[in-house]
């Protein structure tokens, strides 16, 4: 007799299941979140989620559904691969699928064998994640998206980042994703650990922990089992009181409740009262129950994985067919084995795996991994991918150290291959550990102990742990070293010498100023011990990474040189890909020292040289240093086209995100920002992260801030808040964010912290012992004009001592912004059209706050910026426009008005529009939109709206007149009129009105 679990109502889950239900609402809204699902193991995780998978799918979701498996942590993307191939039915992810090879490639018939592009730029793992979320957001503009990952314990590295991954960089997409995790096996040094405490910062990630379940809920979910099966007929009646007895045992645990009911329904009656304690125990009395042949073929399935391959776990049995079928259907009959596709059956529950494993005799494991070890060796077996993975596992489990050896090598690269550089890192060290076990290592691996720990180090690197590469490539070039003074054989000077440039490239990447010193250090000697003779590209590339390591002094003739020779040591060898990367640098220390049209001409031909010769990572480099260039020189559409181009390489092949991937993209926003095509730029910065968790991403999303900024768009707090932790940060020079938030603040009136936040900017560009940067200059116009602000309104109100004081630190801004323009670090620096529009709009904001605002001098600024920076051009008249209306030329200044209040419209500036409706209202020039005005107020005229405003604003008539440009005697008349419509008796009433009415806007609305 046996009971059948149905898999029937869910009990007792309600508050669980209503939070997961909001994820899906927000999904559905656009705004992409994360749930954490943890609790003991069987405590219900995969029922709830089943639960709203199908609620999902039911509401139009696309889902996507993968396990992580538990001999599956040495397996890349295990439970990606998992979703997709389950997913791969519907013509939507096919298509989506079958334009993006990176993740065909996980698929069983998709191992094509091939990497889709030679060049080992270690960006396989960007062009991965890339790929995943390409995907997830082209489907979720279909219909939104629920992706679940289940069982994260044991996933494997290059899972766990990629969560991290999504769950910061989805942030409109209609995407939710869930994960669930057991929390009884995750041990204090577990991996996942500090993942899921790095994944719950994110405030769109919840945790949902799964407690016991309540004994009713429990007692409930057994009734409905036994009513379902009606099974309640004698012999096998249970009563309450032991229907009790086993809700107490199960201790809120579903699963252990339903093997307890069918260990009692099922069992000897005369049993009944001995059920086993502990749920493995309770596990195996029901296993036991079974014929010996279902019994083996459990064994043996245990040992393949909680998912077994029908065929697979029957060659391993050794049973003839249909005795095998026979097993199979008993253990299916029990509740024990569960068919799952049309290949395999699944252990009804993990636990009941693990429980089999658990009880296997050690000689019997080690022969049944011996046994999977021989099956999975055949050809056709190990090219299905995670194979060679597994492989290595059984060899390793049954002893077979020359084959957990061969089959690390092959998972190795298999994981390069799909993009899984931790995964290549940990099979390669694991081959590594083996090697002098082993009788001809090379012949098996097909290459000399220091290559293959060079392969294993630059594996580590591309995964994020650089300083496991380093520590690697030190103890290598350590070992190379002890092999030449003891003369054991002779030395691979190549090799030698890609270890030391690899050392050396690595060292530079890590920001520290003793590891740069090293950096310098090993390059040099490796350039020393290289043979320059015959030609070789790795003779060229150690001479280039040394010209880059002495970059970090900023010795421009001494790189200039070494890249010279690195140059012709790659062209005498013939290794376009090192001559690219050597034009790059020799292109960018031109440009830095202000020979911009020769760096030009060198990084188009770097650029050129690098996209001929297939180097995605130098081509990407060099884009961003032609682009660069182009904006610096003022060239907007050039090097927007350029920027343009390289995004497009970078998102085609999954690296918008990788390093120069991001630089790419903020130079082609840059460049539609300055030329005012500002929907393209608002479509490119909305792709900029906002839940900022690095510094290279707080850095993108200061670049979204430029225009979110100038808009008024709300994002733009969100964006601060995220970014603001990083503002402390080592190494985040993060004076673009503060002198944004500077302009932000000043837009808001709010001058005391716009003065804070760009003084802020200002200290950090400060470089002793040289002083300020050409950067200086933009957030000292900033203070500048906050400073212009407090001046006017200190002579306005007669306030001569404060006048002065602020007309002396306008003056020392001045000085300030001259000297960033001077660059003193670099006397050669020229200063493109961007930096001199600023730096005579210092010099204008200067004259304003002198109280000489003179025309000339804002007329001046719209020279130097040129007709290309739309916006900056628009705020340049706007000031013109004011200071042409103080001076009385009241047609020059409407017509300055109206053109910039035509771009400020066009561009949806609307901080910008404001500030010209407030100066149109003051100057009675252009038309300021009107803001529908309510009934208490209608009776004034315009110009008595202005004057209310003031008024509420806490001006004196004084200060009315000079903003309003009228007589002291004509505010003071507006002001009476005012009080006399309103009925108010005081100022202070009326301003209360004006408060009231919502004549002045909020801060936070302006
Ligand atoms: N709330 C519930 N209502 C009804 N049945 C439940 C409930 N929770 C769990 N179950 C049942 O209990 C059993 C174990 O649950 P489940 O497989 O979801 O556990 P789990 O937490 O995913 O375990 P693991 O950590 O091993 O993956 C299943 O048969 C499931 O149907
Ligand atoms: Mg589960």
């Amino acid at each position: 007799m046996v009971l059948r679990v149905p898999a029937g109502r869910m009990v007792g889950r309600d508050d669980e299941l209503g939070r997961l239900l909001t994820l899906l609402d927000d999904a559905e809204a656009g705004r992409s979140v994360a749930a954490l699902v943890s609790g003991d193991a069987g405590v219900g995780k995969t029922r709830l989620v089943s639960e709203v998978t199908r609620l999902a799918g039911g509401r139009g979701f696309t889902v996507l559904s993968g396990q992580c498996a538990e001999l599956g942590d040495s397996v890349p993307y295990l439970p990606l691969a998992d979703a997709l191939r389950g997913a791969a039915q519907s013509t939507g992810v096919r298509d989506a699928l079958s334009s993006r090879p990176a993740l065909s490639r996980l698929l069983p018939e998709g191992g094509d064998g091939q990497r889709a592009d030679e060049d080992r730029s270690g960006l396989a793992r960007q062009q991965m994640f890339g790929a995943v979320l390409g995907l997830l957001t082209e489907l979720a503009a279909a219909a939104p998206v629920l992706l679940v990952l289940e069982d994260l314990h044991w996933a494997d590295a290059s899972t766990r980042d990629l969560v991290t991954f999504l769950s910061r960089m989805l942030h409109r997409e209609r995407v939710a994703l869930i994960g669930t995790y057991r929390t009884d096996d995750l041990h204090r040094r577990h991996p996942l650990r500090p993942v899921v405490a790095e994944l719950l910062r994110l405030p769109s990630v919840i945790a949902v922990d799964l407690a016991p379940l309540a004994p009713s809920a429990l007692a409930e979910h057994l009734t409905a089992a036994l009513a379902e099966h009606l099974m309640a007929a004698a012999p096998n009646r249970i009563d309450a009181i032991e229907l009790n007895d086993l809700v107490a045992r199960a201790e809120g645990n579903a699963y252990y409740a339903e093997e307890l009911l069918a260990a009692f329904v099922g069992g000897d009656p005369a049993e009944r009262r001995a059920l086993p304690a502990g749920l493995a125990a309770l596990l195996l009395s029901r296993v036991e129950r079974l014929s010996d042949t279902a019994q083996r073929v459990l064994r043996t399935a245990a040992v393949a994985g909680r998912r077994a391959d029908d065929e697979l776990v029957r060659a391993a049995s050794g049973l003839a067919a249909d005795e095998y079928e026979a097993a199979v259907r008993e253990a299916v009959t029990h509740q024990l084995l569960v068919p799952d596709g049309t290949e395999g059956y699944v252990f009804r529950h993990a636990l009941l795996r693990e429980a089999v494993y658990g009880d296997l005799l050690p000689g019997e494991r080690t022969r049944l991994h011996a046994t999977m070890s021989s099956l999975l060796s055949e050809e056709q077996r190990l090219a299905v991918p995670g194979t060679a993975a597994e492989l290595a596992q059984h060899c390793l489990a049954s002893h077979d150290i020359p084959g957990a050896f061969a089959a690390s090598m092959r998972a190795g690269g298999e994981a390069e291959r799909l993009g899984a550089p931790a995964e290549a890192h940990r099979h390669y060290d694991e081959a590594l550990a083996l090697w002098e076990r082993v009788a001809e290592p090379e012949k098996t691996a097909g290459m000399a102990h220091g290559k293959l720990g060079l392969l294993s180090a630059a594996n580590a690197a591309d995964s994020g742990d650089v300083e496991r590469a380093v520590h690697l490539l030190r103890r290598l070039r350590q070992a190379i070293a002890a092999q030449a003074e003891q003369g054991e054989g002779p030395v691979d000077v190549i090799l030698a010498s890609r270890i030391g440039e690899r050392l050396a490239f690595y060292l530079m990447t890590i920001d520290d100023y003793k590891a740069a010193a090293e950096a310098v250090e090993v390059a040099w000697a490796t350039v020393e011990a290289t043979p320059a003779e015959p030609p070789t590209w790795q003779y060229a590339r150690t001479v280039a990474t040394y010209a880059n390591t002495l970059l970090i002094d900023d010795d421009f003739d001494a790189v200039r040189e070494w890249a010279a020779r690195g140059l012709d040591a790659a062209r005498a060898a013939g290794a376009p890909w090192v001559q690219a990367d050597a034009l790059v640098t020799l292109g960018f220390v031109s440009n830095r020292s202000g020979r911009n049209d020769e760096a030009i001409e060198l990084l188009t031909q770097a650029h050129k040289q690098a996209r001929e010769a297939k180097v995605l990572g130098v081509e990407l480099r060099a884009a961003y240093h032609l682009a660069r260039a182009h904006l610096e020189r003022g060239d907007l559409a050039t090097g927007g086209i350029v920027a343009y181009e390289g995004t497009m390489r970078a998102n085609q092949t999954g690296l918008g995100l990788a390093p120069y991937g991001t630089d790419v993209q903020h130079l082609h926003f840059q460049c539609h920002y300055a030329d005012g095509k500002w929907d393209h730029a608002q479509e490119i910065a909305d792709g900029f992260p906002v839940r900022v968790t690095s510094i290279p991403e707080a850095q993108l999303s200061s670049m979204a801030l430029f225009i979110d900024i100038a808009r008024g768009n709300p994002v733009a707090a969100e964006r601060r808040a995220w970014i603001e932790p990083f503002l402390s940060a080592h190494g985040f020079d993060g004076f673009i964010a503060r002198g944004l938030f500077a302009e932000h603040a000043l837009w808001q009136g709010d001058i005391e912290l716009a003065l804070a936040e760009a003084q802020a900017a200002i200290d950090v560009t400060f470089e002793p012992p040289w002083g300020y940067h050409p950067s200086t200059i933009r957030p000292a116009v900033i203070a500048l004009s906050a400073r212009a602000d407090l001046a006017i309104q200190a002579r306005a109100a007669g306030d001569d001592e404060s006048f002065r004081a602020e007309l002396a630190a306008a003056g020392e801004l001045l000085r300030v912004a001259r000297e960033g323009a001077a660059f003193p670090k670099r006397p050669k620096f020229i200063l493109g059209p961007e930096g001199r529009g600023w730096l005579a709009r210092a010099e204008a904001e200067y004259r304003r706050a002198s109280g000489d605002n003179d025309p000339q001098a804002w007329q001046a600024v719209l020279g130097e910026f040129g007709p290309d920076y739309v916006y900056e051009i628009a705020r340049t008249r706007w000031r013109l426009a004011e200071a042409l209306a103080e001076a009385g030329h009241r047609d020059e200044a409407a017509e300055q008005w109206r053109q910039a209040a035509r771009t400020a419209d066009r561009l949806a500036a609307r901080p910008l529009r404001r500030a010209l409706d407030d100066l149109a209202r003051r100057a009675r020039i252009g038309t300021a939109e009107q803001h529908g005005d309510s009934e208490v107020l209608a009776a004034l005229t315009s110009r008595e709206r202005e004057v209310l405003r003031l008024i509420a604003a806490g001006r004196s008539n004084k200060e009315i007149a000079s903003v309003l440009f009228i007589a002291p005697k004509t505010a003071s008349v507006h002001v009476s009129n005012i009080l006399g419509k309103l009925g108010a008796a005081s100022r202070t009433e009326a301003a209360a009105i004006a408060h009231r009415e919502g004549l002045v806007s909020q801060p936070s609305a302006r």
